[in-house]
Protein backbone atom coordinates (compact mmCIF):
# COMPACT_ATOMS: atom_id res chain seq x y z
CA UNK A 1 0.00 0.00 0.00
CA UNK A 2 1.84 2.86 1.15
CA UNK A 3 6.12 3.27 0.99
CA UNK A 4 6.96 2.67 4.27
CA UNK A 5 8.06 6.32 4.87
CA UNK A 6 7.13 5.48 8.72
CA UNK A 7 10.37 3.52 8.98
CA UNK A 8 12.64 6.62 8.17
CA UNK A 9 13.65 8.38 11.42
CA UNK A 10 11.72 11.98 11.28
CA UNK A 11 11.69 15.52 12.79
CA UNK A 12 8.03 16.89 12.88
CA UNK A 13 8.47 20.91 13.42
CA UNK A 14 5.00 22.51 14.71
CA UNK A 15 4.67 26.16 14.23
CA UNK A 16 2.56 27.18 16.90
CA UNK A 17 3.55 25.06 19.76
CA UNK A 18 2.56 26.74 22.60
CA UNK A 19 -1.04 27.50 21.00
CA UNK A 20 -4.74 26.40 21.31
CA UNK A 21 -4.27 23.63 18.69
CA UNK A 22 -0.91 21.81 19.72
CA UNK A 23 -2.40 21.02 22.93
CA UNK A 24 -5.83 20.05 22.52
CA UNK A 25 -5.42 18.06 18.96
CA UNK A 26 -1.76 18.06 17.76
CA UNK A 27 0.21 16.77 20.82
CA UNK A 28 -2.72 14.09 21.91
CA UNK A 29 -2.95 12.93 18.23
CA UNK A 30 1.12 12.08 18.34
CA UNK A 31 0.77 10.65 21.71
CA UNK A 32 -1.89 8.44 20.35
CA UNK A 33 0.16 7.67 16.71
CA UNK A 34 3.43 6.62 19.48
CA UNK A 35 1.40 4.25 21.95
CA UNK A 36 0.09 2.91 18.86
CA UNK A 37 3.51 2.67 17.52
CA UNK A 38 2.14 4.12 14.14
CA UNK A 39 5.57 6.99 14.40
CA UNK A 40 9.13 6.25 13.17
CA UNK A 41 11.01 4.85 15.36
CA UNK A 42 13.48 7.96 15.83
CA UNK A 43 11.76 10.75 15.56
CA UNK A 44 11.81 14.38 17.44
CA UNK A 45 9.15 16.95 17.74
CA UNK A 46 10.28 20.08 17.83
CA UNK A 47 8.10 23.04 19.18
CA UNK A 48 8.50 26.54 17.79
CA UNK A 49 6.82 29.82 19.10
CA UNK A 50 7.91 33.21 20.31
CA UNK A 51 6.94 32.18 23.72
CA UNK A 52 10.40 31.59 26.40
CA UNK A 53 10.18 28.02 26.76
CA UNK A 54 13.34 26.06 26.98
CA UNK A 55 12.80 22.25 26.95
CA UNK A 56 13.18 21.55 30.49
CA UNK A 57 9.66 24.19 30.65
CA UNK A 58 8.33 22.40 27.47
CA UNK A 59 8.17 19.64 28.73
CA UNK A 60 5.90 19.69 31.47
CA UNK A 61 3.62 21.91 29.77
CA UNK A 62 3.00 19.54 27.72
CA UNK A 63 2.36 17.19 30.06
CA UNK A 64 -0.10 18.63 31.47
CA UNK A 65 -2.30 19.10 28.95
CA UNK A 66 -1.41 15.62 27.88
CA UNK A 67 -3.06 14.92 30.68
CA UNK A 68 -6.08 17.12 30.19
CA UNK A 69 -6.76 16.45 26.43
CA UNK A 70 -6.01 12.71 26.40
CA UNK A 71 -8.46 10.36 27.28
CA UNK A 72 -7.58 9.09 30.87
CA UNK A 73 -8.06 5.31 29.88
CA UNK A 74 -4.98 6.16 26.93
CA UNK A 75 -2.59 7.79 29.56
CA UNK A 76 -0.09 5.79 30.82
CA UNK A 77 2.97 7.25 32.69
CA UNK A 78 5.69 5.34 31.44
CA UNK A 79 4.87 5.98 27.89
CA UNK A 80 3.77 9.46 28.45
CA UNK A 81 7.57 9.76 30.07
CA UNK A 82 8.90 8.41 26.97
CA UNK A 83 6.72 10.45 24.68
CA UNK A 84 7.73 13.86 26.34
CA UNK A 85 11.78 12.92 26.05
CA UNK A 86 10.94 13.75 22.08
CA UNK A 87 9.91 17.19 22.57
CA UNK A 88 12.20 19.88 22.48
CA UNK A 89 11.21 23.38 21.98
CA UNK A 90 12.58 26.59 20.23
CA UNK A 91 11.79 30.32 20.99
CA UNK A 92 12.06 32.08 17.71
CA UNK A 93 9.50 34.61 15.84
CA UNK A 94 8.68 32.67 12.53
CA UNK A 95 7.96 36.21 10.86
CA UNK A 96 11.43 36.92 10.95
CA UNK A 97 13.61 35.84 7.99
CA UNK A 98 17.14 36.14 10.15
CA UNK A 99 15.31 33.84 13.16
CA UNK A 100 15.62 30.94 10.86
CA UNK A 101 19.47 30.00 10.84
CA UNK A 102 18.56 28.72 14.34
CA UNK A 103 15.96 26.31 13.12
CA UNK A 104 18.51 25.29 11.19
CA UNK A 105 20.72 24.85 13.30
CA UNK A 106 18.13 23.34 16.13
CA UNK A 107 17.87 20.61 13.55
CA UNK A 108 21.04 19.52 13.12
CA UNK A 109 21.35 19.40 16.44
CA UNK A 110 18.34 17.04 16.68
CA UNK A 111 18.89 15.13 13.69
CA UNK A 112 21.54 12.55 12.53
CA UNK A 113 22.95 12.63 8.94
CA UNK A 114 20.12 9.74 8.57
CA UNK A 115 17.05 11.78 8.64
CA UNK A 116 17.80 12.56 5.07
CA UNK A 117 15.73 15.97 5.43
CA UNK A 118 12.78 13.80 6.38
CA UNK A 119 10.71 16.78 7.84
CA UNK A 120 7.48 17.18 8.50
CA UNK A 121 6.05 21.14 9.15
CA UNK A 122 3.05 21.66 11.09
CA UNK A 123 1.63 25.35 10.66
CA UNK A 124 -0.45 25.82 14.07
CA UNK A 125 -0.81 29.73 13.82
CA UNK A 126 -2.56 32.54 12.87
CA UNK A 127 -3.32 32.54 9.29
CA UNK A 128 -1.53 35.53 8.75
CA UNK A 129 1.91 33.61 8.77
CA UNK A 130 0.73 30.95 6.28
CA UNK A 131 2.51 33.07 3.71
CA UNK A 132 5.43 33.79 5.50
CA UNK A 133 6.80 30.96 7.07
CA UNK A 134 7.33 28.69 3.42
CA UNK A 135 9.03 31.98 1.93
CA UNK A 136 11.04 32.33 5.13
CA UNK A 137 11.93 27.98 5.21
CA UNK A 138 13.20 28.13 1.18
CA UNK A 139 15.49 31.13 1.85
CA UNK A 140 17.13 29.15 4.22
CA UNK A 141 17.58 26.34 2.33
CA UNK A 142 14.62 24.05 4.81
CA UNK A 143 12.59 22.99 1.81
CA UNK A 144 14.46 19.82 0.49
CA UNK A 145 12.51 17.15 -1.36
CA UNK A 146 11.98 15.24 1.56
CA UNK A 147 10.34 18.06 3.45
CA UNK A 148 6.50 17.73 3.68
CA UNK A 149 4.17 21.02 5.01
CA UNK A 150 1.11 20.69 6.60
CA UNK A 151 -1.19 23.98 6.48
CA UNK A 152 -4.01 24.09 8.37
CA UNK A 153 -7.47 26.45 7.11
CA UNK A 154 -8.61 28.77 6.16
CA UNK A 155 -6.23 28.26 3.42
CA UNK A 156 -6.92 32.26 2.24
CA UNK A 157 -9.19 35.01 3.03
CA UNK A 158 -10.89 34.92 -0.02
CA UNK A 159 -10.50 33.42 -3.53
CA UNK A 160 -7.37 36.09 -4.15
CA UNK A 161 -5.68 35.44 -1.19
CA UNK A 162 -5.70 31.83 -2.06
CA UNK A 163 -4.56 32.19 -4.74
CA UNK A 164 -1.42 33.99 -3.86
CA UNK A 165 -0.79 31.76 -1.00
CA UNK A 166 -0.95 28.88 -3.45
CA UNK A 167 1.41 30.56 -5.73
CA UNK A 168 3.66 31.09 -2.99
CA UNK A 169 3.54 27.37 -1.46
CA UNK A 170 4.20 26.12 -5.36
CA UNK A 171 7.39 28.42 -5.41
CA UNK A 172 8.70 26.59 -2.35
CA UNK A 173 7.44 22.96 -2.26
CA UNK A 174 5.64 20.68 -5.29
CA UNK A 175 1.96 19.87 -4.69
CA UNK A 176 2.81 16.12 -3.47
CA UNK A 177 4.94 17.93 -0.96
CA UNK A 178 1.96 20.25 0.31
CA UNK A 179 -0.67 19.00 3.30
CA UNK A 180 -4.22 21.20 3.45
CA UNK A 181 -5.40 20.25 6.10
CA UNK A 182 -8.91 19.90 6.82
CA UNK A 183 -9.85 17.34 9.82
CA UNK A 184 -12.88 16.71 8.84
CA UNK A 185 -11.80 14.58 6.42
CA UNK A 186 -9.61 12.58 9.49
CA UNK A 187 -13.03 11.94 10.57
CA UNK A 188 -14.02 8.20 10.26
CA UNK A 189 -17.68 8.99 9.95
CA UNK A 190 -16.84 11.39 7.13
CA UNK A 191 -14.63 8.93 5.33
CA UNK A 192 -16.94 6.16 5.86
CA UNK A 193 -19.62 8.11 3.63
CA UNK A 194 -17.14 6.74 0.86
CA UNK A 195 -17.66 3.15 2.05
CA UNK A 196 -21.16 3.38 2.67
CA UNK A 197 -21.53 4.83 -1.08
CA UNK A 198 -19.14 3.08 -2.74
CA UNK A 199 -18.78 -0.36 -1.54
CA UNK A 200 -22.38 -1.00 -1.75
CA UNK A 201 -24.71 -1.63 -4.32
CA UNK A 202 -27.73 -0.92 -2.61
CA UNK A 203 -27.65 2.75 -2.23
CA UNK A 204 -26.13 4.12 -5.30
CA UNK A 205 -29.09 3.44 -7.81
CA UNK A 206 -30.99 5.71 -5.84
CA UNK A 207 -28.25 8.44 -5.37
CA UNK A 208 -29.53 10.95 -7.74
CA UNK A 209 -32.36 13.43 -8.57
CA UNK A 210 -35.00 10.76 -9.45
CA UNK A 211 -35.11 9.34 -6.08
CA UNK A 212 -33.60 12.38 -3.88
CA UNK A 213 -35.70 15.21 -2.80
CA UNK A 214 -33.03 17.27 -1.23
CA UNK A 215 -30.14 17.00 1.36
CA UNK A 216 -29.46 18.58 4.45
CA UNK A 217 -25.70 19.34 6.04
CA UNK A 218 -25.52 20.57 9.92
CA UNK A 219 -22.38 21.31 11.70
CA UNK A 220 -23.57 23.17 15.00
CA UNK A 221 -22.13 23.36 17.98
CA UNK A 222 -23.25 24.37 21.92
CA UNK A 223 -20.31 26.60 22.66
CA UNK A 224 -19.29 30.08 21.59
CA UNK A 225 -15.86 31.09 20.34
CA UNK A 226 -13.96 30.61 23.70
CA UNK A 227 -10.26 31.97 23.25
CA UNK A 228 -10.26 32.36 19.92
CA UNK A 229 -11.89 35.92 19.57
CA UNK A 230 -8.86 37.09 17.83
CA UNK A 231 -8.68 34.59 14.82
CA UNK A 232 -12.50 34.26 14.92
CA UNK A 233 -13.51 37.79 14.32
CA UNK A 234 -11.72 38.36 10.90
CA UNK A 235 -12.88 34.58 9.99
CA UNK A 236 -16.08 33.98 10.89
CA UNK A 237 -18.81 30.85 10.29
CA UNK A 238 -18.16 31.17 6.47
CA UNK A 239 -14.23 30.79 6.30
CA UNK A 240 -14.10 29.01 9.39
CA UNK A 241 -16.56 26.34 8.54
CA UNK A 242 -18.39 26.81 5.46
CA UNK A 243 -15.63 27.19 2.43
CA UNK A 244 -13.87 23.80 3.51
CA UNK A 245 -15.53 21.71 6.43
CA UNK A 246 -19.15 21.84 5.19
CA UNK A 247 -17.96 21.52 1.21
CA UNK A 248 -16.04 18.62 2.06
CA UNK A 249 -18.67 16.56 3.60
CA UNK A 250 -21.09 17.80 0.49
CA UNK A 251 -18.24 17.53 -1.90
CA UNK A 252 -18.21 13.31 -0.62
CA UNK A 253 -22.41 13.01 -0.63
CA UNK A 254 -22.54 14.27 -4.61
CA UNK A 255 -19.50 13.09 -5.99
CA UNK A 256 -19.58 10.55 -9.38
CA UNK A 257 -17.54 7.45 -8.15
CA UNK A 258 -13.60 7.41 -8.71
CA UNK A 259 -11.48 5.71 -11.24
CA UNK A 260 -9.60 4.35 -8.47
CA UNK A 261 -9.13 5.33 -4.80
CA UNK A 262 -6.20 7.30 -5.61
CA UNK A 263 -4.99 10.83 -4.49
CA UNK A 264 -5.39 12.03 -8.13
CA UNK A 265 -8.63 10.04 -9.22
CA UNK A 266 -10.25 10.69 -5.98
CA UNK A 267 -9.46 14.56 -5.83
CA UNK A 268 -10.15 14.87 -9.32
CA UNK A 269 -13.71 13.89 -8.22
CA UNK A 270 -13.64 16.55 -5.58
CA UNK A 271 -12.72 19.24 -7.79
CA UNK A 272 -15.85 18.61 -10.12
CA UNK A 273 -18.07 18.97 -7.46
CA UNK A 274 -16.84 22.69 -6.28
CA UNK A 275 -16.83 23.42 -10.32
CA UNK A 276 -20.71 22.21 -10.63
CA UNK A 277 -22.00 24.51 -8.02
CA UNK A 278 -24.30 26.73 -8.93
CA UNK A 279 -23.52 30.68 -9.16
CA UNK A 280 -25.40 32.52 -6.64
CA UNK A 281 -27.58 35.11 -8.09
CA UNK A 282 -28.68 38.06 -6.39
CA UNK A 283 -31.80 37.02 -5.39
CA UNK A 284 -29.79 34.09 -3.86
CA UNK A 285 -27.56 35.90 -1.85
CA UNK A 286 -30.42 38.29 -0.50
CA UNK A 287 -32.63 35.31 0.27
CA UNK A 288 -31.25 31.93 0.12
CA UNK A 289 -27.82 32.65 2.25
CA UNK A 290 -28.79 33.71 6.00
CA UNK A 291 -26.09 34.90 8.46
CA UNK A 292 -26.62 35.17 11.99
CA UNK A 293 -24.63 36.55 14.93
CA UNK A 294 -25.10 35.39 18.65
CA UNK A 295 -26.61 37.67 21.47
CA UNK A 296 -27.03 37.04 24.89
CA UNK A 297 -29.71 35.15 26.48
CA UNK A 298 -30.49 34.48 29.81
CA UNK A 299 -27.73 32.23 30.18
CA UNK A 300 -25.18 32.90 28.20
CA UNK A 301 -23.48 36.02 26.72
CA UNK A 302 -23.61 37.31 23.46
CA UNK A 303 -20.53 37.41 20.55
CA UNK A 304 -20.11 41.00 21.07
CA UNK A 305 -19.20 40.27 25.01
CA UNK A 306 -16.67 37.69 23.92
CA UNK A 307 -12.89 38.87 24.69
CA UNK A 308 -11.11 40.50 22.23
CA UNK A 309 -14.29 40.99 19.93
CA UNK A 310 -15.20 44.75 19.33
CA UNK A 311 -18.77 46.10 20.35
CA UNK A 312 -19.81 46.56 16.61
CA UNK A 313 -18.24 43.41 15.40
CA UNK A 314 -20.56 42.28 12.36
CA UNK A 315 -18.96 39.05 12.09
CA UNK A 316 -21.26 36.02 11.63
CA UNK A 317 -21.59 33.14 13.91
CA UNK A 318 -23.95 31.52 11.92
CA UNK A 319 -25.04 30.82 8.40
CA UNK A 320 -27.11 28.91 6.37
CA UNK A 321 -27.69 28.63 3.05
CA UNK A 322 -29.19 26.97 -0.25
CA UNK A 323 -27.01 25.41 -2.74
CA UNK A 324 -27.43 23.78 -5.90
CA UNK A 325 -25.34 21.51 -7.81
CA UNK A 326 -25.39 21.50 -12.10
CA UNK A 327 -24.86 18.26 -13.36
CA UNK A 328 -26.69 15.34 -14.75
CA UNK A 329 -26.83 13.87 -10.77
CA UNK A 330 -28.08 16.34 -9.20
CA UNK A 331 -29.92 19.17 -10.87
CA UNK A 332 -32.94 20.54 -8.93
CA UNK A 333 -32.03 19.13 -5.67
CA UNK A 334 -31.46 21.09 -3.45
CA UNK A 335 -28.62 21.36 -0.44
CA UNK A 336 -29.29 23.21 2.50
CA UNK A 337 -26.64 23.45 4.93
CA UNK A 338 -25.95 25.81 7.81
CA UNK A 339 -23.41 25.70 10.95
CA UNK A 340 -23.55 28.11 13.66
CA UNK A 341 -21.74 28.55 17.34
CA UNK A 342 -23.74 28.65 20.12
CA UNK A 343 -26.82 26.36 19.24
CA UNK A 344 -28.44 23.96 21.29
CA UNK A 345 -26.68 21.20 20.81
CA UNK A 346 -23.32 20.10 19.12
CA UNK A 347 -23.89 17.83 16.48
CA UNK A 348 -22.80 16.97 12.77
CA UNK A 349 -24.67 14.99 10.56
CA UNK A 350 -26.09 14.81 6.86
CA UNK A 351 -29.92 14.26 6.11
CA UNK A 352 -30.44 12.61 2.57
CA UNK A 353 -34.29 13.28 2.09
CA UNK A 354 -35.54 10.50 -0.54
CA UNK A 355 -38.61 11.33 -2.38
CA UNK A 356 -42.06 10.30 -0.81
CA UNK A 357 -43.61 7.42 -1.84
CA UNK A 358 -45.66 8.63 -5.33
CA UNK A 359 -49.28 7.31 -3.92
CA UNK A 360 -49.88 6.99 -0.16
CA UNK A 361 -52.43 4.59 0.51
CA UNK A 362 -51.65 4.60 4.42
CA UNK A 363 -53.15 7.74 6.54
CA UNK A 364 -50.13 9.46 8.23
CA UNK A 365 -48.76 12.25 9.06
CA UNK A 366 -45.24 11.52 9.57
CA UNK A 367 -42.86 13.88 7.95
CA UNK A 368 -39.56 12.03 9.84
CA UNK A 369 -39.35 8.98 7.75
CA UNK A 370 -38.15 8.18 4.42
CA UNK A 371 -34.65 9.22 5.22
CA UNK A 372 -31.07 8.05 5.83
CA UNK A 373 -29.35 9.74 8.66
CA UNK A 374 -25.89 9.86 8.28
CA UNK A 375 -24.43 10.95 11.78
CA UNK A 376 -20.64 12.17 11.76
CA UNK A 377 -21.06 13.18 15.57
CA UNK A 378 -21.52 12.27 17.98
CA UNK A 379 -23.27 9.37 18.24
CA UNK A 380 -21.60 8.14 15.15
CA UNK A 381 -23.43 6.20 12.80
CA UNK A 382 -25.94 5.91 10.39
CA UNK A 383 -29.87 5.62 10.33
CA UNK A 384 -32.35 5.02 8.17
CA UNK A 385 -35.50 6.00 9.31
CA UNK A 386 -38.91 4.09 7.94
CA UNK A 387 -42.59 4.25 8.13
CA UNK A 388 -43.55 0.99 10.54
CA UNK A 389 -46.77 -0.54 10.61
CA UNK A 390 -48.04 0.27 14.14
CA UNK A 391 -49.70 -3.73 15.04
CA UNK A 392 -52.60 -4.52 15.60
CA UNK A 393 -56.02 -3.28 14.02
CA UNK A 394 -56.01 -1.31 11.09
CA UNK A 395 -52.64 0.19 9.18
CA UNK A 396 -51.11 3.19 11.44
CA UNK A 397 -47.84 3.74 10.17
CA UNK A 398 -45.31 5.23 12.77
CA UNK A 399 -41.50 5.92 12.63
CA UNK A 400 -38.60 3.59 12.92
CA UNK A 401 -34.74 3.62 12.12
CA UNK A 402 -32.41 1.00 10.93
CA UNK A 403 -29.69 1.42 12.92
CA UNK A 404 -25.68 1.37 12.43
CA UNK A 405 -23.91 3.10 15.50
CA UNK A 406 -20.23 2.83 15.90
CA UNK A 407 -20.38 1.86 19.45
CA UNK A 408 -22.40 -0.96 19.08
CA UNK A 409 -20.43 -1.97 15.75
CA UNK A 410 -17.36 -4.47 17.59
CA UNK A 411 -13.84 -3.60 16.58
CA UNK A 412 -14.72 -0.57 14.88
CA UNK A 413 -13.45 2.20 17.30
CA UNK A 414 -13.94 5.81 15.93
CA UNK A 415 -10.13 6.83 15.56
CA UNK A 416 -8.65 10.63 15.90
CA UNK A 417 -9.23 12.57 12.76
CA UNK A 418 -5.68 14.24 13.85
CA UNK A 419 -4.37 11.14 13.74
CA UNK A 420 -5.31 9.76 10.84
CA UNK A 421 -4.27 12.70 8.99
CA UNK A 422 -0.83 13.06 10.38
CA UNK A 423 0.22 9.52 9.99
CA UNK A 424 -1.07 10.26 6.17
CA UNK A 425 1.40 13.01 5.87
CA UNK A 426 4.31 10.67 7.37
CA UNK A 427 3.15 8.69 4.94
CA UNK A 428 3.19 10.79 1.78
CA UNK A 429 -0.82 10.04 1.02
CA UNK A 430 -2.13 13.41 0.38
CA UNK A 431 -5.45 11.53 -0.80
CA UNK A 432 -7.62 13.05 2.30
CA UNK A 433 -6.65 16.44 1.92
CA UNK A 434 -7.20 19.27 -0.06
CA UNK A 435 -5.78 20.04 -3.34
CA UNK A 436 -4.42 23.39 -4.44
CA UNK A 437 -7.14 23.42 -7.76
CA UNK A 438 -9.99 22.48 -5.41
CA UNK A 439 -9.07 25.19 -2.61
CA UNK A 440 -9.90 27.73 -5.54
CA UNK A 441 -12.37 26.22 -6.65
CA UNK A 442 -14.44 26.47 -3.63
CA UNK A 443 -13.32 30.28 -3.13
CA UNK A 444 -14.26 30.94 -6.56
CA UNK A 445 -17.88 29.84 -5.36
CA UNK A 446 -18.05 31.47 -1.80
CA UNK A 447 -16.22 35.13 -2.98
CA UNK A 448 -19.65 35.89 -4.11
CA UNK A 449 -21.34 35.49 -0.77
CA UNK A 450 -18.44 37.66 0.75
CA UNK A 451 -18.74 40.05 -1.73
CA UNK A 452 -22.59 40.91 -1.52
CA UNK A 453 -21.80 41.15 2.05
CA UNK A 454 -19.02 43.69 1.73
CA UNK A 455 -21.26 45.45 -0.66
CA UNK A 456 -24.32 48.34 -0.11
CA UNK A 457 -27.23 46.30 -0.92
CA UNK A 458 -25.68 43.47 1.98
CA UNK A 459 -28.58 40.98 3.53
CA UNK A 460 -28.57 41.87 7.37
CA UNK A 461 -26.70 40.14 10.17
CA UNK A 462 -29.41 38.83 12.34
CA UNK A 463 -28.96 38.47 15.41
CA UNK A 464 -30.00 35.08 17.05
CA UNK A 465 -30.28 34.48 21.58
CA UNK A 466 -27.35 31.88 21.97
CA UNK A 467 -28.16 28.50 22.75
CA UNK A 468 -31.06 28.20 19.85
CA UNK A 469 -30.96 27.24 16.52
CA UNK A 470 -30.58 30.28 14.79
CA UNK A 471 -32.23 33.49 13.05
CA UNK A 472 -35.97 32.41 12.44
CA UNK A 473 -34.63 33.79 8.85
CA UNK A 474 -33.45 30.22 8.02
CA UNK A 475 -36.42 28.64 8.85
CA UNK A 476 -38.43 31.28 6.53
CA UNK A 477 -35.78 29.60 4.58
CA UNK A 478 -36.85 26.48 4.72
CA UNK A 479 -40.51 27.22 4.67
CA UNK A 480 -40.18 28.89 1.01
CA UNK A 481 -38.85 25.59 0.03
CA UNK A 482 -41.80 23.77 1.14
CA UNK A 483 -39.47 22.21 3.98
CA UNK A 484 -37.95 22.62 7.16
CA UNK A 485 -35.02 21.30 9.14
CA UNK A 486 -34.25 17.96 10.73
CA UNK A 487 -33.10 19.75 14.35
CA UNK A 488 -32.02 17.05 16.59
CA UNK A 489 -33.66 18.14 19.72
CA UNK A 490 -36.72 19.83 18.86
CA UNK A 491 -38.12 21.68 21.66
CA UNK A 492 -35.43 24.63 22.06
CA UNK A 493 -36.68 27.68 20.00
CA UNK A 494 -36.80 31.69 21.42
CA UNK A 495 -38.39 33.04 18.08
CA UNK A 496 -39.66 36.06 19.46
CA UNK A 497 -36.26 37.13 20.92
CA UNK A 498 -34.54 37.62 17.25
CA UNK A 499 -33.75 40.70 15.68
CA UNK A 500 -31.69 42.21 13.15
CA UNK A 501 -28.21 43.41 14.04
C1 LIG B 1 -12.55 23.92 13.45
C2 LIG B 1 -13.12 25.29 13.60
O1 LIG B 1 -11.93 23.77 12.21
O2 LIG B 1 -13.59 22.98 13.58
C3 LIG B 1 -13.82 25.45 14.93
O3 LIG B 1 -12.08 26.24 13.49
C4 LIG B 1 -14.83 24.36 15.13
O4 LIG B 1 -14.43 26.72 15.05
C5 LIG B 1 -14.22 22.99 14.85
O5 LIG B 1 -15.26 24.42 16.48
C6 LIG B 1 -15.28 21.91 14.85
O6 LIG B 1 -14.62 20.68 14.73
P1 LIG B 1 -15.20 19.37 15.38
O7 LIG B 1 -14.30 18.31 14.94
O8 LIG B 1 -15.22 19.60 16.86
O9 LIG B 1 -16.60 19.26 14.84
Amino acid sequence: MHDRNIDKPLAIVIFGASGDLTKRKLMPALYSLFREKRLPGTFSVLGIGRTKYTDEDYRPYILSELKEFVKPEEINDKEINNFISHLHYLSMDPSVVNDYPLLSAKLAELTSKDIEGNILYYLATPPSLYGVIPQHLKANNLNGSNTRIIVEKPFGYDLKSAHELNAIYRSVFTENQIFRIDHFFGKETVQNILAFRFANGIFEPLWNRNYIDHIEITAVENMGIEQRGGYYNSSGALRDMVQNHLVQLLSLIAMEPPVAFNPNDFRNEILKVYESLAPLSKDDLQHNVIRGQYIASADRKGYREEKNIPDDSRTETYIAMKLNINNWRWSGVPFYIRTGKQMPTKVTEIVVHFRKAPHQMFKTDLDNHNMLIIRIQPNEGILLKVGMKVPGSGFEIREASLELMYDKLDGLPVGDAYARLIEDCILGDPTLFTRGDAVEASWYFFDAILKSWQSNTAPPLYGYPAGTWGPKESDTLMNTYNTKWTNPCKNLTNSDQYCEL
